[in-house]
């Protein structure tokens, strides 16, 4: 491959530090014309992907009872909440994209934990100053104020049609009826079980039949099913304030943490403006800080932008995508955080002219070594989370990711509250330069703050070009970013929705340097290619540094797409995980 002359290599590794952070003002954030164009034209039904079965049917029974695409994404985010604790919850955060139709404005509903007063970095040290892991991701100490309630109440306020209380319902119902542990979650459990079992209230959930949780037998919890009617009854102060506040609190201090009535009274989600860019012909609108998903895309497609890559032979489309997410993930790592504490230089990162420096700094034969900086990244963690993406029959769209970041969160539920809380501090930059669970690490911009929410890689997306639309997301830690990037070109080749959700994954994050492949993701000639260039690739069964073995496949990609020439609504579940469910319910 000669794409460019080698004077150019590596110089713009150096660049970003040097620019003036000041100097860039937020987007632009101009309201879509080809989508006020279009605006007439209705999908002819809706369709949901979700990682779960039964949250997918709930969201189609309040489509069913005339909800819309907002109501059934309270369905579907409490359902999960409910079926899949070992991902996301009530005791977590997550992140709303909306479309709202009629309107054709977008909107970004962060519902991001955020940081106890008591959480400052010194919390997190052991004697010897160093990061203390079990503090970071285990108990009281790992988790932040929860998002995910306020949200649930925002959403069913501001744009549902239905009461709070008829889109809760299905989660009350299967949260009080039980739901069969599916292999997953069994596995999960006996992973955690050793952090989950010294909490009285987890092992009332968790072990409440005396015994472990197992594939196939029914889980109950009827806790949960309260505390979701008195968040019905009561909205927001039904969570924040009351019975669910009180029991809430009791738990976290009784097992040594310090959350605040005012803390959890003061909580508040936030609407912003999604992030926006074009590529390819096609309109991408997706996360904001305090996601680091949307300004990484937005940098790795405006690398990306000039080259064919569908024409290119694998092992140079992966060398260049690679070259693209080393990069992004480099200003990751300094600059971004929460907007409403640092001051997120976003209008310079996204800029086309600063990705066009960084195409520059590419070596079309080389790999460019990452470490112009110390550190030494932990392996990836097993890593949980979820995301449902909705088009409705009115065009309205909904691309969710929830999270209580690793598996079961913190591990922690606080007693009768039934649910357990997160273990998202561990995604602030507790330790500057220190890396976290999914080995990505942060400073100042990162650095945890009373009240501010910890940087996340969540990235709800929609595209949208004059023939298709789609909405797309995935859980997957620091992996999540570059799975929404392959699922964005994937859609610019032409892919139908269930090939963008099977499609086969790689992954660079500046730091480790290596490249991570799925299993059968590429042939050994092309792994053999990209070494040749210069690059670490971890192979599925091959050991990688310390002594543990690349993980075969990841993530959990859940799409949406709606045809507009065909006038067809299509959906993609992950094949990786077989109790996702595609459910689409034609206009009657
Ligand atoms: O917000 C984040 O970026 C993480 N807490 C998400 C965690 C996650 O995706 C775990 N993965 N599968």
């Amino acid at each position: 491959m000669r794409l460019m002359p080698r004077t150019l290599i590596l110089i713009a590794l150096l660049v970003p530090a040097l620019l003036p952070l000041q100097a860039c003002a937020e987007q632009p954030q101009a309201s879509n014309p080809r989508e006020a164009a279009v605006a007439a034209t209705h999908p002819p039904g809706t369709a949901i992907a979700s990682a779960h079965s039964l949250a997918t049917d709930a969201g189609l029974e309040i489509i069913a009872a005339g909800g819309n695409a907002f109501d059934a994404a309270v369905a579907v985010s409490a359902t999960l909440s409910v079926v899949e604790p070992i991902s996301s919850g009530l005791g977590g955060g997550g992140f709303f994209l909306l479309h709202d139709a009629r309107s054709g404005k977008d909107v970004f509903v962060d519902a991001r934990e955020t940081a106890p007063a008591a959480a400052t970095p010194e919390a997190f040290l052991d004697a010897d100053g160093n990061l203390d892991r079990d503090r970071s991701v285990n108990g009281p100490w790992s988790a932040g104020i929860p998002g995910l309630p306020a949200a649930l109440v925002h959403v069913a306020q501001t744009y549902g049609r239905l009461p709070l209380k008829q889109s809760l319902a299905p989660a009350i119902r299967i949260a009080r009826e039980g739901f069969p542990v599916y292999e997953r979650m069994a596995r999960g459990y006996a992973a955690r079980r050793g952090v989950m079992e010294r909490y009285p209230g987890t092992r009332a959930v968790f072990l409440a039949d005396g015994d472990t949780v197992e594939e196939g037998e029914l889980f109950r919890q009827p806790d949960l099913a309260r505390t979701l009617e008195r968040l019905a009854d009561g909205g927001f102060d039904g969570f924040y304030r009351g019975e669910t506040a009180r029991l809430l609190l009791d738990g976290v201090r009784a097992e040594g943490g310090q959350w605040t009535a005012e803390e959890l009274a003061g909580y508040r989600v936030r609407e912003r403006e999604p992030l926006r860019f074009d590529y390819d012909g096609w309109q991408i609108v997706t996360a904001p800080p305090p996601s680091s998903g949307g300004v990484a895309l937005a940098q790795m497609l405006q690398v990306l932008a000039p080259w064919d890559l569908a024409a290119l032979p694998q092992g140079e489309r992966v060398h260049l995508t690679v070259e693209a997410m080393r990069r992004a993930y480099r200003d990751r790592t300094f600059y971004l955080g929460d907007p409403d504490f640092v001051e997120v230089p976003v209008g310079l990162l996204t800029d086309p002219a600063y990705a066009a420096g960084l195409r520059a700094s590419i070596n079309p034969d080389r790999a460019t070594p990452s470490d112009t900086f110390s550190g030494r990244p932990t392996p990836l963690e097993d890593e949980e989370t979820t995301h449902f993406s909705i088009i409705d029959a009115e065009g309205n769209r909904v691309g969710a990711t929830q999270t209580v970041n690793l598996l079961f969160g913190s591990g922690l539920v606080a007693p009768g509250t039934g649910f357990l809380l997160n273990n998202e501090m561990d995604d602030f930059a507790l330790k500057a330069g220190t890396p976290n669970a999914f080995g990505v690490m942060g400073f100042d911009a990162n650095a945890p703050e009373p009240g501010k929410r910890m940087l996340s890689s969540m990235t709800p997306t929609f595209m949208s070009s004059p023939d298709r639309v789609a909405v797309l997301g995935t859980p997957g830690g620091s992996r999540i970013i570059t799975m929404v990037l392959l699922g964005i070109l994937g859609y610019a080749d032409g892919l139908s929705a269930p090939q963008v959700a099977a499609l086969p994954r790689f992954h660079h994050q500046w730091m480790p340097d290596a490249i991570s492949i799925e299993k059968d993701a590429m042939t050994p000639e092309v792994v053999a290619e990209l070494r040749a260039m210069g690059h670490t690739v971890n192979v599925p069964g091959e050991e990688v540094a310390g002594g543990r073995r690349s993980s075969d496949s990841w993530g959990n990609l859940q799409t949406v797409s709606w045809d507009r020439r065909s006038d067809t609504l299509e959906g993609g579940t992950d094949p990786r995980n077989p109790v996702g469910k595609v459910g689409i319910r034609p206009t009657p």
